[in-house]
């Protein structure tokens, strides 16, 4: 029997030890390409009966000419990046990992909402200059009894509301497919997306990137936002127009934003670099030890049981 091989298109993480020890219980060789373009990538990838993918772009063309594969496994929660359509059309399951990282990333909003809020970031910059000042951290709100909106309240969502309730804020929620049921059981109020928009002292998002999300903030959106309102964004970044997010900050119609994820990542140069109101995080909400080791155990066990005949548990369906 030939050997099975494994192509990885691109890897943030420190290493592939935890994909690497399940997948050499199938026998299955791992190949990570060199740098993420389309020629490299092809090069381990062509010849491969599966495909672990991070962020890197996988397209039509890239699909037509990956022979062998049966499984592409996103080692993440969003799969905007692979072109699902082609991959089924070529009999292909795309599989990804969506219960890795609630925990993370839903505390990860959270920090980011209070450092804002509270200008962690800023105040302890001045701190550490010397600058022991109260005038230029002025004005912090009180928390309690303002509103948080949630955009998409899926997975990490529902862990954010109780969180956020825990510092006494009202949660509202816009998400046109969640059952009302889930919505009752955690205690949140549905509103219309103009709504929250126009009602929220924070807005966090959590929307997947769909065509219909994209730049779903925009300028018109800032302009309808409670002035002084701040926006968290740790879903994805096309979801926010940042060059309309500058200009609203810059016209002083919000009074803050925090960022896990951009437009164009790594980002080559942003509007919204060195602002004493935006909070960046190198797209690391995800992130904790145990996260990644449960990542690529779940995305590699998946690649494992598909290559061995058997179904996958986190099958990516179209539409
Ligand atoms: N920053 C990170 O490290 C990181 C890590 C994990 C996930 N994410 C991102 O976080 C986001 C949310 O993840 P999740 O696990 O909660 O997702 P999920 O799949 O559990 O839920 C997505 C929710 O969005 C809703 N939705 C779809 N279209 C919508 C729209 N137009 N408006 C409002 N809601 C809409 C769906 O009904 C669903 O309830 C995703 O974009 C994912 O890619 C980021």
């Amino acid at each position: 029997m030939q050997q099975l091989r494994v192509g990885v298109s691109d890897s943030v993480f420190p290493n592939l030890d935890p994909a690497r020890e399940v997948l050499s219980k199938i026998g299955a060789e791992l190949r990570v390409a060199g740098e993420p373009t389309a020629e490299a990538i092809l090069g381990v990838a062509a010849d491969a009966d599966a495909l672990l993918v991070t962020y890197a772009k996988i397209t039509a063309e890239m699909i037509r000419q990956m022979k062998r594969c049966r499984i592409i496994s996103r080692f993440g929660i969003g799969v905007d990046n692979v072109d699902i359509a082609a991959a089924t059309n070529a009999g292909i399951v795309v599989t990804k990992v969506p219960d890795y990282c609630m925990d993370e990333v839903s505390d990860h909003a959270m920090a980011l909402l209070l450092s804002l809020v509270r200008k962690i970031p800023f105040s302890s910059a001045r701190a550490h200059a010397g600058r022991w000042e109260m005038p230029a951290v002025v004005p912090i709100h009180r928390l309690r009894g303002t509103v948080l909106g949630l955009v998409g309240f899926g997975r990490i969502p529902q862990l954010v509301a109780p969180k956020a309730k825990s510092f006494a804020l009202r949660v509202v929620t816009f998400d046109p497919y969640i059952p009302q049921t889930v919505l009752d059981q955690a205690g949140v109020e549905r509103v219309e997306f103009d709504q929250l928009v126009r009602m929220s002292d924070y807005i966090s998002i959590h929307t997947p990137l769909l065509p219909e999300t994209h730049h779903l903030f925009n300028a018109d959106v800032f302009r309808k936002m409670k002035p002084g309102a701040v926006i968290v964004n740790t879903s994805r970044g096309p979801v926010v127009d940042e060059t309309a997010l500058a200009q609203a900050l810059d016209a002083g119609q919000l009074a803050g934003a925090a960022l896990d994820v951009l437009e164009k990542e790594p980002p080559s140069g942003s509007r919204l670099f060195g602002r004493d109101n935006v909070i960046l995080t190198p797209h690391t909400a995800f992130y904790s030890v145990e996260a990644l080791e449960e990542l690529q155990t779940k995305c590699a066990s998946d690649v494992a049981r598909v290559l061995s005949g058997e179904k996958p548990v986190y099958p990516v369906k179209m539409g």
